[in-house]
């Protein structure tokens, strides 16, 4: 469960900026898959494994592969006893997909073959937020049956929740027949997808000012911290600048963004994440039990500090830098963190 702000042309100059609040404890690891590393045990059904697969890295239900595609669960509830949990779905299309548009194909195949569709009552219900370097994706799923809107420019921000009303832009095969046929729609008016299912819509508001220009990563950094002042707990928090050149991608990888730094993750031929990161046998990680014991207002403002001065390295550098000194970008940046809470 997360809040999603994206942000396209023309408030940057290219790409796109994406970033996320979760509110949701559950897998509290970041992981990381090499290319061809395939699947993983679902969490409830074994689906056949692929080859070619590609590598991505991932924090709860959120994640992004090294086809630069980002992709988050805004909501998920009745988590199905068979069928593909908002993590499985989450993975499989991450591995399986170099492009927005493919992951919503890749999820539609998934849900359509695993998921059972017996009552819309007692059908799981996932909302994802999907998008690549042009275009984003909010796709709406009940049971088999869903619909997506795409997202090309300006700025949204979405709550948990629905949100694919009248905009439909890709659906399921037929969906309107097959709703008529459980009485959950009648044709007299067009099709709003979230009202049919009676969920409110979660579009939310952006919390300061929207942005017009000159967008950025540390902005991102801002507005999430921003959202975080009138949010629930949040869990950890995700920002991707995705552009033709370069793809980054920001974890806090602890709770609560106003007492966080975000650290750069780039793929790399041969990337690694430190194990400060991975979960212990106590079920936590070693970054998130030593940021517990942070002094915020002794150590806040020079991380802070430090954080800035990343961004600024990472945008002069990247696009000509070795890749072999990327290859270790995020388990430098943890374990120099982690010193400041000791
Ligand atoms: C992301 O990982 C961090 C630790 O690496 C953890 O504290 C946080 O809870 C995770 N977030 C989710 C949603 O799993
Ligand atoms: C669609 O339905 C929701 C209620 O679920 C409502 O808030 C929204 O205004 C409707 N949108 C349109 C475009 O009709």
């Amino acid at each position: 469960m997360s809040e999603v702000f994206v942000v396209f042309p023309p408030a940057i100059n290219n790409g796109v900026i994406y970033g996320r609040n979760s509110f949701s404890f559950c897998c509290k690891e970041i992981l990381f898959f090499s290319p061809n590393d395939g699947t993983v045990k679902c969490q409830s059904t074994d689906i056949p494994k692929e080859s070619n697969t590609f590598g991505y890295i991932l924090n709860g239900t959120c994640g992004a592969n090294d086809q630069k595609i980002s992709i988050s669960t805004l909501f998920a509830d009745n988590k199905p006893a068979e069928g593909l949990s908002a993590l499985d779905l989450t993975k499989l299309a991450l591995e399986r997909s170099d492009s927005a548009e493919k992951a919503v194909e890749v999820i539609s195949t998934l849900i359509d073959k695993y998921n059972k569709d017996e009552s819309v009552d007692i059908s799981p219900k996932y909302a994802f937020f999907i998008c690549d370097i042009k275009e984003a994706y909010v796709m709406n799923i009940v049971g088999k049956l869903w619909a997506a809107e795409r997202i090309t420019e300006g700025c949204r921000a979405f709550g948990k929740g629905f949100a694919v009303t009248t905009k439909i832009d890709k659906k399921s095969q037929e969906l309107e027949d097959k709703l008529k046929e459980i009485a959950l729609f009648d044709g007299s008016s067009e099709l709003n997808f979230s009202q049919t299912f009676s969920m409110e819509v979660a579009e939310i508001k952006w919390p300061n000012d929207e942005p017009v220009s000159g967008f950025s990563a540390q902005k991102m950094f801002e507005v999430l911290r921003s959202s975080a002042e009138c949010s629930e707990t949040i869990a950890s928090s995700f920002v991707s600048v995705l552009k033709e050149s370069v793809a980054v991608h920001w974890f806090t990888g602890t709770p609560d963004p106003r007492e966080s730094v975000f650290k750069p993750f780039i793929f790399t031929n041969d990337a690694r994440i430190s194990t400060l990161t991975a979960l212990k046998e106590d079920d936590e990680t070693p970054l998130r039990k030593l940021h517990e014991n942070r002094k915020w207002d002794q150590v806040g403002e020079l991380l802070k500090s430090l954080e800035k001065s990343c961004v600024d390295e990472i945008d002069g550098y990247v696009e000509n830098a070795p890749t072999d000194e990327l290859n270790e970008l995020l388990k430098d940046c943890v374990e120099a963190e982690v010193k400041f809470y000791r």
